[in-house]
């Protein structure tokens, strides 16, 4: 079944290997039975997707949609970096994931919804049914919203069927729509709105989350007002029903400014909307994520270019059929469901599970449960769940009588235990597994197996996906040697139909952010002369399988979510006692990184767990739960450069009970041991083990 691969024998461990005590690990044959059903069995798909093949390989993927009208040119980069895909094209996104599969799958299941409550039961929406709610509801955005091609609206939806239903009627008229997760907080979702500049805001009364049917409807008029006083005036708020008929939250609704999305429904019952035929490259939706300055970007990405992407990988990569059931546990308010719930499996005609609660509630048998009762066989979800459902419930999968043929894992690094827990227990044994490393901006999958083709690696993403050629640069933009197992920054060298436009409003920082550091001419009309830049560490074995280390910048991946430090940092400062703030990345059994937190107070004030619980309700309100820190220290001073710098290396190093190294070059030495007795104790328990790579790192341009 497996077999050693003899991949580093050869190599000489470089710093950063030892660092993620990196080993080589044993290869995974994809089972055989995968491989005679697989969408891409034969090898000649790397020989289609070569090098010699760009960009014209894309046309395959291309040529899975259906357009109105034909696309003239494959790839344009006339205007570097801001490449162009399929151009001369018409296409319609709502059109190519819902009508254009009623010939044929009209009374299949397009979506499945799970509600949390084991006793509710399960919502199945045909095709002809989708087809039924996406033309009604884009009706009602047209003639109700006076919404129309190019506009933007901003969605603060959770995980029902409303939220696919809303996006699909959006792309029927060309409307952007801008999904801010659920669980972000009202004035994340605010800042948000006055970014994108929507004048509507879409959300729902309430849903349930670990047992408790939580009030949402707060947070929308926490949006508005948050959008109002930057200056966006939202004109309607639209407030789905989770229990259409019942209002479900205690929050009141505001007259002539919020409407009950079913109720307005009615008036648009039956009604049919032609999908628009958009430009190939007319925006499709906007995705907000974390950078390291505060304020965070919206990734934009285009409709035909990003439809064939995410239609092409989920057909080769997630190996997906018409008649699969495929459940991927992310939530829609990020890229991976955008991608991988929504549109790229309804783009090749699946069934896609919708699931709106927490894994592990009411136990962490629930997930299998599902996966037994619907027959769901490709399964996807992160490292972080995969960790918690194995601490939660070793022996549960095996309870149930599910069989997956294929899993994926996504949005962080998977430690080879953990995998091979995945494997063994939830796989039991009969499954193909993907480690797919991507990112918001990159529209689908980056590295990965082919599932059918290359062996799987615990740890190790795998090479670039057919099309996607990635390459490794050290800090001084030299080329590190292909193979070679030594770290440093991974790129693409070249575009890609599912890589984000632009970042909606702010050109030169897509430039400067992704392109500037290993540009090799700022005129070349070459993308050659333009590799992307990740802002991940990596290093790649001489089996040409990539394993990713972490973020190279100040963002914090937090159970496979992104924060910014300086997101961070900037809501604490909002405590009007804190002077200063530095959020710094600790290791994490479960959600592999959290923030912890360090301030300096005002002169004058005085330590107290008040402000502790004012600097965490901060985070909380300004960002969401998610960026809750582990720790809060009030430190009397942060440790800084002669120039006045906060070293966040030395406070990532004490929060991670790790040696700080040499400070004596720092204006205030002292300080340093103050911190180190406050968070470790008077005992030294700092060794010196190495740090894993990100947080090594982390600081390092400070
Ligand atoms: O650091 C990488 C990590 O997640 C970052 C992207 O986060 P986000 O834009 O939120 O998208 C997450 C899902 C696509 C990357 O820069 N990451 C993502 N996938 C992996 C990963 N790290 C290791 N292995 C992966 N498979």
């Amino acid at each position: 079944m497996t077999k050693k691969t003899r991949a580093t024998e050869h190599t000489e461990f470089s710093e950063a290997q030892i660092a993620v005590h990196w080993k080589e690990e044993e290869r995974f044959r994809p089972p055989k039975k995968f491989v005679e059903q697989a969408n891409a069995k034969d090898r000649d798909i790397r020989e289609r997707f070569g090098p010699k093949k760009f960009p014209n390989c894309f046309r395959e993927y291309a040529d899975m949609l259906t357009w109105f009208e034909p696309y003239r040119t494959i790839l344009d980069t006339s205007k570097p970096p801001f490449w162009k895909w399929f151009v001369g094209g018409k296409i319609n996104a709502s059109y190519n994931c819902v009508d254009r599969h009623l010939a044929q799958y009209r009374n299949k299941a397009a979506l499945i919804f799970v509600p949390e409550p084991e006793d509710e039961p399960t919502v199945a929406l045909t095709y002809q049914e989708l087809y039924n709610r996406v033309n009604e509801m884009a009706a009602l955005l047209r003639d109700f919203c006076g919404l129309k091609a190019g506009d933007r609206v901003t969605f603060h939806l959770p995980m029902t069927l409303e939220l696919p239903i809303t996006m699909l009627a959006c792309a029927r008229l060309g409307v952007i729509h801008s999904q801010v997760f659920g669980g972000f907080s009202g004035q994340a979702c605010g800042t948000r709105i006055q970014d994108s500049g929507s004048h509507i805001l879409i959300s729902m009364d309430a849903y349930w989350r670990a047992g408790k049917l939580g009030d949402h409807k707060a947070n929308a008029d926490i949006a508005v007002q948050t959008a109002q006083e930057m200056g966006q005036q939202v004109d309607k708020v639209l407030i789905w029903q989770r229990y259409p008929g019942k209002y479900s939250s205690p929050t009141p609704m505001v007259k002539g400014r919020d409407f009950f999305v079913n109720e307005v429904l009615k008036n648009y019952h039956g009604k049919r909307v032609d999908p628009l035929p958009m430009d190939s490259e007319a925006p499709l939706f906007l995705m907000y994520t974390s950078g390291s300055t505060g304020k965070p970007k919206g990734c934009q990405h285009r409709t035909g270019g990003y439809l064939a992407y995410v239609a092409g990988t989920s057909k080769y990569i997630q190996d997906i059929h018409p008649t699969d059931t495929y459940w991927c546990m992310a939530d829609i308010g990020w890229i991976t469901g955008h991608s991988y719930i929504v549109y790229g499996p309804l783009a090749v005609a699946a069934t896609s599970v919708v699931y709106e609660g927490v894994p592990t509630h009411p136990d962490a048998g629930r997930p299998w449960r599902i996966a037994e009762r619907l027959g769901v066989n490709i399964f996807h979800t992160a490292p972080t769940s995969i960790r918690m459902l194995r601490k939660q419930g070793p022996e549960e999968p095996k309870k149930y009588n599910y069989h997956f043929k294929h899993m994926t894992t996504v949005g962080e690094p998977i430690e080879p235990e953990a995998w091979r827990w995945y494997y063994h227990e939830v796989g039991k044994g009969e499954a193909v597994i993907v480690d797919t490393w991507w990112q918001t901006e990159n529209g689908g999958f980056l590295c990965s197996t082919v599932p059918a083709i290359d062996p799987m690696k615990p740890g190790s993403a795998g090479p670039g996906v057919p099309g996607i050629y990635p390459i490794i640069y050290d800090e001084n933009g030299k080329e590190v040697r292909a193979g070679s197992g030594q770290a440093g920054n991974i790129c693409i060298r070249n575009p890609w139909p599912g890589i984000m436009q632009t970042i909606w409003g702010d050109p030169e920082r897509f430039v400067d952010q992704y392109y500037a550091r290993y540009c090799k001419n700022r005129h070349s009309k070459d993308w050659r002369d333009w590799p992307y830049l990740a802002g991940d560490g990596a290093m790649q074995a001489a089996d040409g399988y990539f394993r990713i280390l972490g973020r190279i910048d100040d963002v914090i991946n937090v159970a496979g979510h992104r924060l910014g430090t300086k997101e961070i940092e900037s809501a604490c400062l909002t405590v009007p006692e804190v002077a200063e703030a530095a959020a710094v990345p600790v290791a994490d059994e479960l959600k592999g990184r959290v923030p912890e937190i360090y301030i300096a107070l005002k002169p004058g004030y005085q330590a107290s767990q008040e402000i502790v619980n004012r600097v965490i309700k901060a985070n909380e309100d300004l960002i969401g739960k998610i960026a809750r820190p582990k720790s809060v220290y009030i430190v009397p001073d942060m440790p800084k450069t002669r120039s006045g710098k906060i070293m966040r290396r030395i406070l990532a190093s004490i929060s991670n009970r790790k040696d700080v190294g040499d400070v004596t070059t720092l204006a205030n030495p002292d300080v340093v041991e103050q911190i180190r007795v406050s968070v470790q104790g008077k005992e030294k328990v700092a060794s010196k083990d190495a740090l894993p790579e990100d947080i090594a790192k982390f600081g390092e341009n400070d």
